[in-house]
């Protein structure tokens, strides 16, 4: 197995394992866990796989969240993002489905609006436009790093609240349905997550970050605006063109990701497994109730 550094200090590609050999061997997932560890974000090529196959490497990780709300694939390991009708006509610029995919052009990491969280997602893209719909990545370890040791240490003691509903309303008040809310309300955790692995911290923020504790609303808003900025700057993000074939997996403790803008006119249709974080993976450090109380 061969791992190729690919972006600003993060990302790598894998070449010589792919998803079937990490689902059938303890060897091929070992390496790959490594890389996952220590790259954030890696990049698989030519990977005509089944569901079966992306449902049994991401299995390997940890338990799969099974998407409940806001997601076609609801019930189900998959949660799928497209703009294709079952019909096969694509929808409008003002349907659900649309405005979901604008609220994923904000700079995010899936889940931490859930308890627990995710660790890592594994993207496929089977149909993809002929330009647009990149996806694009930020180090939060690399962001982390970068902040000078005052705010350092003010944050590493912080506590932020994330809530889907507060980064769908940037795109339309009401794009959070009730039952959405509902069943997802906000929740707290740490603004630094440590990795138990190597002890690489990194900053845990998204724009489904909406409060600081100890802050007044404004000034948390601003604070978190100031740090994804800080944490997306020009030169420290890595921009993926999908091609047939590739699978992306990312690290949700310690990178953010955005999709990028495409046609309306054309077809786009991916499909996300998400694996949930456990106290192996440094959450039971990110608890409030646990560590701060
Ligand atoms: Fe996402």
């Amino acid at each position: 197995m061969k791992v190729i550094p690919l972006g600003p200090g993060f990302a790598a590609e894998v070449r010589g394992a792919g998803l079937a050999d990490v689902a059938e061997r303890d060897d091929a997932y070992a390496g790959v866990r490594a890389a996952f560890e220590e790259h954030s974000v890696l990049l698989f090529r030519g990977q005509h796989i089944t569901e079966e196959v992306q449902v049994a490497y991401s299995r390997r990780f940890g338990p799969l969240e099974i998407a409940k709300v806001a997601s076609r694939g609801e019930g189900t390991p998959f949660s799928i993002l497209t703009n294709i009708e079952p019909d096969g006509s694509l929808v409008p610029p003002d349907h659900k489905e649309a405005l979901r995919a604008k609220a994923n052009q904000l700079w995010h990491t899936d889940s931490c609006f859930k308890d627990p969280p995710a660790l890592a997602s594994v993207l496929c893209a089977p149909i993809i436009p002929p330009s647009g719909g990149e996806t694009e990545f930020a180090s939060q370890r690399r962001a982390w790093e970068r902040l000078p040791e005052a705010m350092r240490a003010r944050l590493a003691d912080a506590y932020a609240w994330h809530d889907y509903a507060h980064s769908r309303g940037k795109i339309a008040p009401h794009l959070a349905s009730e039952r959405e809310r509902n069943a997802l309300p906000p929740v707290r955790w740490r603004m630094r997550w440590r990795n138990p692995v190597n002890g690489r911290d990194s900053l845990y923020i998204a724009s489904h970050t909406y409060a600081i504790d100890g802050m007044s609303k404004d000034e948390g808003q601003t604070l978190i605006a100031q740090l994804i900025e800080h944490a997306t700057a020009l030169g420290h993000t890595w921009r993926h063109t999908w091609q047939p074939g590739d699978i992306i997996m990312w690290d949700n403790r310690c990178v953010l990701h955005r999709g990028r803008p495409w046609a309306d006119d054309k077809p786009r249709r991916v499909v996300r497994t998400t694996i949930t974080a456990t106290d192996a993976d440094g959450l039971a450090e990110m608890r409030w109730e646990k560590t701060a109380a």
